[in-house]
């Protein structure tokens, strides 16, 4: 079923039918202040910190219409008659009550009418604020005055803290308490001199307040829920709460025209009452809330611009123009934290999710992915490796590491993963790209427990000291406490396949660098590490496959003899991201994945899923149910990488189907099997031999954003920047006669028109910069002019 559609130029999600078969949400605000708002405006917000920061109550495993949200609330005092601004919580019959969400570039409009009552509802949160507003307008579209209470309400928390709000009641319920205070409602906390400030405000700017509500259980009355509040039936009574549960509720009596609207402008936030009431007196008349809105589509417009494609496929530019950039922004943002999944307890950053997510914005907005790059090399060790989670309060020079025990105790990280400062290599490889940026190379920047400063390139060169060092006897890098797949849990003593191609990568990327620097005595080490790990990778080769890992007790993961798991994605993708071995191979492996692994909504991590054999005590993965999550689910970040890999083979038919099968838009006409938004990505897909295969989950804050963005962008699109100029390379499905794309690329707009006459599916025959045919593949940035015409021709 269908349940909304795309609308790219005005860049929004609209969703049409509001009972989407889960909440589909958009993020909005800042890492000051983030907002998540679903197409029924349930969510939270919070203050910096989804777990530590919260403003707003979040009901987690539940339905919209179950989870506290930003409601307004609309009664027909003729007849008290009541319904909500947005569907749920009410949930009128969709007959009557038609509603519209416009998800966009941070911002959600919900359009509803109900018995000719408009309601126009926007949520923002203004950029560099720490308060959201919600603007909305009533209007009657009758031809009969209609007299009507408009009541604004939400949930505060009772302590920011998301465990002890949820679960440690006997504390959180009797610290704060609520008061009228002019037109806030105002929730304070005793310990004001605390460690956080717990002070809260809901309040209405641009209308008299005729009622107000600070009680929860007043608000809704005994047993019922926020789908009939006594308060809404009854008019709100004006209690406050005291060592209870508290909300913001504002009641307003209007009377409206025919064709007469009026605008509530509510504001909320995590603030002092002296702050509330400043910020309260600014929305007085509506032209703040109106610059404010209009302010951040053009900051999105601008961070959207960098790349524009007109493909023959209208759900590859929804997903390459607007929805996955966004999605890689969000994930940039927010790191792998706050959604309606997951409640953001992980205080500080993952470092391959860092890493990995910064790929997803380098082609939009290279400056900001060095500030992330640099804070990132200051997250790596003295040793080489990465710190598995850096803190939010990271003290770069002066930090702890898992070889101390105060660092696991505070994070809960016992020890390196071998996969972690790899990621550096594609990362930086493609920052250079983009940029041009050599230089960056020489840049001093501190390891996280070392407080001298060395160059990237010292710190590259440490990266591959640090996986050298952490070799086993099969000639392979060392898992340590994880790779990629974090619940592998082969055991101490395992060696991966997967670390053995982000070594190869890393060897051939840093090996360039070293030329350059003419470091001679180092490119004779690199050599030596090549055949090292090469003599692991021959031994891993089965004839038709690589093997994942070796365990920690020799058994191989991953092999013909394996009773379960024995053809695994990764290590075959990876070959070729890496370019090792020959092409035959490569094309052999990957013909395996096709086979054994692919299925109508992606290819599976590796197949049999684990459950019966015997598993090593730590093997996480087999906790899992079959064709879930990293047990042989669509494990929807390799969906990235295979397609880089299909495209780097040149097969555009392939790349395109897989990319078709993960893409999210592909499924907007069935969204009822995906369930997620057709909007995002999600972080898994169950498998065929899931009786709900095709279901995908954990939405929005997930890696396949920039593995999948990069497999488009660099894969198919074939866009290929290097240190001096840009390769283009398309790998595209050979029905398309071509596209065309405006990149905007050091500076400089680019115009770039890509011609498949004999519908070849990769191959570049000829190049023409401005109207004259160009000599190589790479076209040189000096020869590159602002507002260049570029033309490939596929044949
Ligand atoms: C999750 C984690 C990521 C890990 C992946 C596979 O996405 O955030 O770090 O690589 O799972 O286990």
């Amino acid at each position: 079923m269908k349940y909304g559609y795309f609308d790219d130029k005005n860049k929004e999600y609209v969703v049409t039918s509001p009972n989407t078969p889960s909440p589909w949400v958009n993020y909005l605000g800042t890492p000051l202040y983030g907002a998540i708002i679903s197409n029924n405006a349930t969510g939270y917000s919070f203050k910096e910190s989804g777990a530590k920061g919260r403003v707003i109550r979040h009901k987690f495993n539940s339905m919209s219409n179950d989870a506290p949200g930003r409601y307004i609330y609309i009664k027909d005092l003729a007849d008290n008659d009541y319904w909500s601004s947005s569907w749920a919580p009410v949930c009128k019959p969709t007959e009557q009550f038609k509603s519209e969400c416009h998800h966009g570039m941070g911002y959600t409009t919900i359009v509803s009418v109900y018995k000719n009552i408009k309601t126009e509802t926007t949520y923002f949160v203004p950029t560099g604020e720490t308060y959201e507003v919600w603007k909305c307008t009533v209007t009657n579209l009758g031809d009969t005055a209609r007299d009507l209470s408009v009541t604004g309400c939400c949930s505060f928390v009772n302590h920011s803290s998301f465990i002890d709000d949820q679960v440690d009641l006997q504390c959180s319920l009797f610290l704060t308490s609520t008061a009228l205070i002019e037109n806030i409602v105002y929730q304070t906390h005793r310990l004001e001199r605390g460690v956080a400030p717990m002070e809260r405000f809901f309040s209405l700017a641009d209308a008299k307040v005729d009622a107000f509500c600070g009680d929860r259980d007043s608000f809704l009355g005994l047993y019922r829920g926020y789908q009939n509040p006594e308060g809404i039936e009854k008019g709100l009574g004006g209690q406050t709460n005291f060592n209870g549960n508290s909300v913001g509720a504002i009641q307003s009596n209007i009377t409206l025209k025919p064709q007469e609207s009026k605008t509530f402008t509510y504001l909320l936030g995590q603030e002092s009452l002296k702050n509330a009431k400043t910020i309260t007196a600014k929305y007085k008349d509506g032209a703040l809330a109106n610059e404010q809105l209009q302010d951040i589509k053009s900051q999105w417009n601008e961070k959207l611009d960098s790349l524009e494609v007109e493909t023959p496929d209208k759900n590859f530019n929804s997903m390459i123009n607007v929805w996955n950039a966004y999605n890689c922004y969000m994930t940039f943002t927010w790191s792998r934290a706050a959604s309606l999944i997951y409640c953001g307890l992980r205080n500080g950053y993952g470092y391959r999710d860092t890493v990995q997510d910064i790929q997803g914005i380098i082609h939009l907005n290279p400056a900001l992915a060095k500030e992330k790059i640099r804070f990132m090399l200051s997250a790596q060790t003295a040793k080489g490796a990465g710190l598995p989670l850096v803190k939010f309060t990271h003290n770069a020079g002066f930090e702890n590491t898992p070889d101390e025990d105060d660092y696991i105790k505070e994070t809960g990280h016992p020890a390196y993963r071998s996969d972690d400062a790899l990621w550096l290599f594609p990362t930086i490889k493609k920052y250079i790209g983009e940029t041009g940026d050599t230089a960056f190379l020489d840049e001093k920047i501190v390891y996280a427990n070392q407080n001298t400063p060395v160059t990237v390139y010292d710190h590259l060169k440490k990266a591959i000291e640090f996986t050298l060092n952490n070799f086993g006897d099969h000639s392979l890098p060392l898992q340590l406490h994880a790779d990629w797949n974090d619940s592998l849990g082969a055991g101490a003593g395992a060696e991966s396949v997967f670390v053995a191609f982000q070594l190869v990568l890393a060897l051939d990327i840093i090996s360039k660098y070293a030329a350059a620097k003419n470091d001679t005595e180092y490119l004779k080490e690199l050599d030596k590490a090549y055949k090292k790990v090469s003599a692991g990778l021959n031994t891993a080769f089965e004839g038709d496959r690589y093997i994942r890992a070796y365990r920690a007790d020799g058994k191989k993961l991953g092999s013909k003899d394996s009773v379960e798991a024995s053809f695994w994605l990764n290590p075959q993708t990876w070959s070729v991201i890496s370019n090792y071995g020959d092409e035959q191979t490569r094309i052999k492996v990957m013909d395996g994945v096709f086979e054994k692994l692919n299925t109508p909504y992606g290819a599976k991590l590796f197949d049999i899923p684990y459950g019966k054999e015997d598993i090593p005590g730590k093997m996480g993965m087999s906790y899992y149910n079959d064709y879930t999550k990293e047990n042989a689910s669509i494990f929807c970040q390799t969906q990235g990488w295979l397609i880089l890999a299909e495209a780097l083979l040149g097969r555009g038919d392939r790349a395109y189907k897989y990319w078709k099968e993960i893409n999210p838009a592909e499924y907007n006409e069935r969204a009822e099997l995906r369930t997620l938004e057709p909007y995002v990505f999600g972080q898994f897909t169950e498998a065929t031999g899931s009786p709900f295969a095709g279901r995908s989950h954990v939405h929005w804050l997930t890696g396949t954003a920039s593995t999948v963005m990069v497999g488009a962008v660099e894969g198919i699109l074939g866009l290929r920047p290097e240190a001096d100029g840009l390769v283009i390379n398309p790998s595209i499905p050979g029905e398309w006669d071509g596209f065309k794309m405006k990149k905007i690329f050091r500076g400089k707009t680019l115009f770039i028109e890509v011609k498949n006459p004999e519908h070849k599916q990769s191959g570049v025959s000829k190049i023409f910069l401005n109207g004259k045919q160009y000599p190589a593949a790479l076209i040189q940035d000096s020869d590159l002019t602002d507002n260049a015409q570029i033309e490939i021709i596929l044949g």
